[in-house]
């Protein structure tokens, strides 16, 4: 079993891609993560012994998460497992054109970090338009080799 898990939400595809370029950085890196959509976790993916996990999600209408994400969150809240000692990192997909600009990474550090009290180990990366264009995938790269070190 990966030591990390990344959860992510995405409807276009965007996040998606992210998610699976992290893994690969990371691999690189000699960390091996696990990747799932959103749509395919629940409460059990939360209590599984990974020591941290990566939370990926888009932002969609006026500053909410993806559908997928969202739905996954309605799933774990009435619960909320503690998450104390894993550690966290949080990365949105969105367009500063929008009022609340990944505002997705808001709404899951409240409840990842300060809820459930997971520890945020990186500062929270926000991708702004398309993630193929060359400075975002130097962001993406920056982020992922930063992370590696702060990982199991
Ligand atoms: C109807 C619509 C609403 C959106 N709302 C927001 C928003 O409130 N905040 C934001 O940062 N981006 C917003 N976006 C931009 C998307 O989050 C962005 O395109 C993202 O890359 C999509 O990623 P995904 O394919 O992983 O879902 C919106 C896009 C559309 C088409």
């Amino acid at each position: 079993m990966a030591n990390t898990l990344l959860i992510y939400g995405s409807l276009t595809g965007n996040t998606e891609g992210v998610a699976f370029k992290v893994q690969e950085i990371l691999r690189e890196k000699g960390k091996e993560i696990e990747v799932k959509n959103a749509i395919d976790c629940d409460l059990e993916d939360l209590t599984k012994p990974y020591t941290g996990f990566i939370l990926a999600s888009s932002t969609w209408d006026d500053g909410l998460p993806a559908s997928d994400f969202n739905d996954f969150i309605e799933r774990i809240s009435s619960s909320k497992p503690s998450l104390a000692g894993k550690k966290i990192a949080i990365l949105g997909c969105g367009d500063s054109n929008y009022v609340h600009f990944c505002g997705a990474t808001t709404i899951i550090e409240n409840l990842f970090v300060n809820e459930m009290g997971g520890q945020k180990v990186i500062e929270t990366i926000h991708i702004d338009g398309y993630p193929d264009m060359e400075e975002n995938q130097a962001l993406i790269r920056d982020w992922a080799m930063k992370l590696a070190d702060l990982i199991d």
